[in-house]
């Protein structure tokens, strides 16, 4: 079944390519139009809003850094009112950053890991409520199998923080679930092909990865674009406060 989010408006952010990109392009794909975010560089994002209006949706393109509460307040609003309204939000902009031991890692590597994944994702939240409760719409969080497993060496603070937007969700789904707006995350695992891996995990530990999976392939950006789309769906109404792991088995609770 498809979900039908006609008529719907959406914020998703870092969607110029990637993952993000695949939720954008999926949304508009059942009906959505989509205000794209990206971050320092155009990142794909025109691009991204390119396919979205060639299929017939409307789509803009909207800069800011997400660790920042005075631009990301400015992008919600921008977003709303070239969308008139807002029914879904994606907070999908994150990042590893980068590996670091905890024996050696600095506090502004730290600091900045929690503020990109983490921070951001109560900013965006947090100037959008507004907007959300008006129409009784939809948070989807990005969380990771690192909030589970603790991801590779390195990677404690990732864990950390993406462990953090899974509390975070739940509380959320609490807070607000009266007012009729639902809150969930998405955990992916292994996503093949992206920008996240291609710059942080060389091509033999993503082959090992990918011999870890159970369903014996990697995720895609589309396999977390469709979870997104049925978390956003009405279909859904029900469903608050749950992460959807997205890892082929490689985790089960
Ligand atoms: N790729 C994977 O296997 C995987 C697995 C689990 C979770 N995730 C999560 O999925 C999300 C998307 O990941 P991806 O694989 O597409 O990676 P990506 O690096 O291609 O995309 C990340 C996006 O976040 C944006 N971004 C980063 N820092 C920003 C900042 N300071 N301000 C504004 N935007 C910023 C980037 O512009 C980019 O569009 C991230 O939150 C990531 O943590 C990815």
């Amino acid at each position: 079944m498809t979900a039908d989010l006609t008529a719907s408006r959406a914020l998703v952010t870092g969607a110029g390519h990637g993952i993000g990109r695949a939720i954008a392009v999926a949304l508009a794909d059942a009906g959505a139009d989509v205000a794209i975010h990206y971050g320092q560089s155009e990142d794909g994002a025109e691009d991204t809003a390119a396919r979205i209006i060639s299929a017939g949706r409307r789509a803009k393109t909207f800069q800011a850094d997400v660790r920042d509460s005075a631009e990301v307040s400015t992008l919600v609003s921008d977003a709303t009112d070239f969308l008139g309204g807002l029914d879904i939000l994606v907070t999908n902009a994150g990042h590893l950053v980068g590996r670091a031991l905890v024996a050696e890692m600095t506090d502004d590597h730290w600091q900045q890991v929690l503020d990109v994944n983490l921070t951001s994702t109560f900013l965006t939240c947090r100037a959008a409520l507004p907007s959300l409760i008006a129409s009784r719409g939809r948070i989807v969080t990005m969380a990771s199998l690192a909030a589970h497993n603790g991801g590779g060496a390195g990677a404690t603070a990732y864990a950390a923080a993406k462990a953090g937007v899974v509390g975070f969700t739940k509380a959320l789904a609490k807070e607000v679930g009266p007012q009729g707006v639902t809150v969930n995350a998405v955990a992916p695992g292994f996503i093949a092909g992206t920008a996240f891996h291609d710059t942080f995990t060389p091509a033999d530990a993503q082959k090992a990865m990918v011999a870890g999976i159970p369903v014996g392939r990697g995720g895609t950006p589309e396999d977390v674009a469709a979870a997104v789309v049925y978390l956003s769906s009405p279909a859904a109404g029900f469903v608050s406060g749950a992460t959807l792991d997205l890892t082929g088995a490689q985790w089960v609770r």
